[in-house]
């Protein structure tokens, strides 16, 4: 009988061979639990083998040992019980130039809902048009929704993503992250994430928005001022958990805060959240232009728009300033860069 599974043959088999945890599994067995025939099971054992996995051909079955499993990103990873459709959603590359673009020509195709991972980016991108250097190891992703939000209430949705990753890489490396306004992640006081969104939109609607997210896990951190996962933690950690792990936050800040959210003010419990993962509030601050795509442009010092303290950030996301003269200033996202003084 033909299996009721949702989810695609290699992550059927997959599940199958990794149940058995290093014993083998004869093929006509894994031919009656996939309802496929023996055939079928060869030939997805040899595209399994083909994309890089270890599985061995004995004369008792096949075998996959845990001790040869890899850090895979392939869609049928991510396939869930809880949601079969998600590995749908799932799209991997070995190498690309930047997940954001193979993610804005899914939107343009109509895709409602994508989350693109690569290896390797040649054209990595973080805000501001900076370079966001990708190199194997890493995570690098984008997430691609259509959420039904006006242009102006984009940054819930980016302030989840950055609620859902620094609580994932607090969990992963086990000690506390922090957030730093906009979006960078910060452990050990070195930058260990960064978050880009873009978004594009019709009248006063988001069409889509895609929030890129790049992780230093395993790679080793592009400068001094940075830190990866495995320099926290002294080894290699799974890319696929840490992805696994966001995807769960996500999940459970969606459904945490979709009660309350009441779009056109904000959410003002997102951002006391958000807030509990600042290290700089308190912290005096500059306020920049941030015209300059140079990697360095902080040390440049552009134009300083104002000076003073920085309170966390409202309901809406804006970052909070109070100045020397008393005076309450709010800035949006993309509109200035901060340079944390103390
Ligand atoms: C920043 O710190 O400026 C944000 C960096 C965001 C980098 C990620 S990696 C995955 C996705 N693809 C890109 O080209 N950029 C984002």
């Amino acid at each position: 009988m033909k299996s009721e599974n949702k989810h695609s043959s290699k992550a059927q088999l997959l599940a199958l061979l990794r149940e058995k945890k290093g014993d083998s599994s004869s093929g006509s067995v894994l031919a009656k639990e996939l309802g496929v025939s023996r055939v079928a099971v060869w030939k997805t054992v040899q595209s399994l083998v083909e994309a890089g996995y270890s599985i061995e051909t004995k004369e008792s079955g096949y075998l996959l040992k845990p001790e040869n499993e890899k850090d895979f990103l392939y869609p049928w990873e991510f396939a869930d019980s809880v949601y079969p459709e998600r590995e749908s959603f799932f799209y991997h590359f070995l190498k690309t130039d930047s997940t954001m673009d193979r993610a804005h020509e899914l939107a343009l195709k109509g895709k409602e809902m994508a989350y693109v991972c690569a290896d390797k980016q040649s054209a990595g991108r973080g805000r501001y048009g900076r370079t966001w250097v990708s190199r194997q190891g890493g995570l690098f992703f984008s997430i691609l929704e259509k959420p039904k939000l006006t242009i102006s209430d984009y940054t819930l949705f980016s302030l989840i993503m950055q609620i859902a990753v620094v609580k994932s890489i607090s969990f992963i490396c086990g000690k506390k992250a922090y957030l730093r306004w906009p979006n960078d992640i910060y452990i050990n006081n070195k930058k260990i994430a960064g978050i880009t969104t873009e978004i594009s939109g019709e009248g006063d609607l988001i069409s889509w928005l895609i929030c890129g997210i790049g992780i230093n896990v395993n790679n080793k951190a592009p400068s001094v001022k940075a830190v990866s996962c495995e320099e926290i933690l002294g080894r290699q950690i799974s890319r696929k958990e840490v992805l696994c792990k966001i995807l769960e936050e996500i999940d459970n800040l969606k459904k945490n805060f979709k009660s309350n959210a009441v779009y056109s003010q904000g959410n003002s419990n997102l951002a006391k959240e958000w807030n509990s993962f600042s290290d700089c509030i308190g912290v005096k601050t500059a306020v920049f232009e941030p015209e300059s795509k140079d990697d360095n442009f902080l040390e440049k010092q552009g134009k300083i728009l104002a000076r003073g303290i920085f309170k966390g950030i409202d309901p809406i996301g804006r970052c909070i300033i109070k100045t020397d003269d008393d005076n309450e200033l709010y800035f949006n996202h993309g509109s200035v860069s901060l340079a944390f003084l103390n």
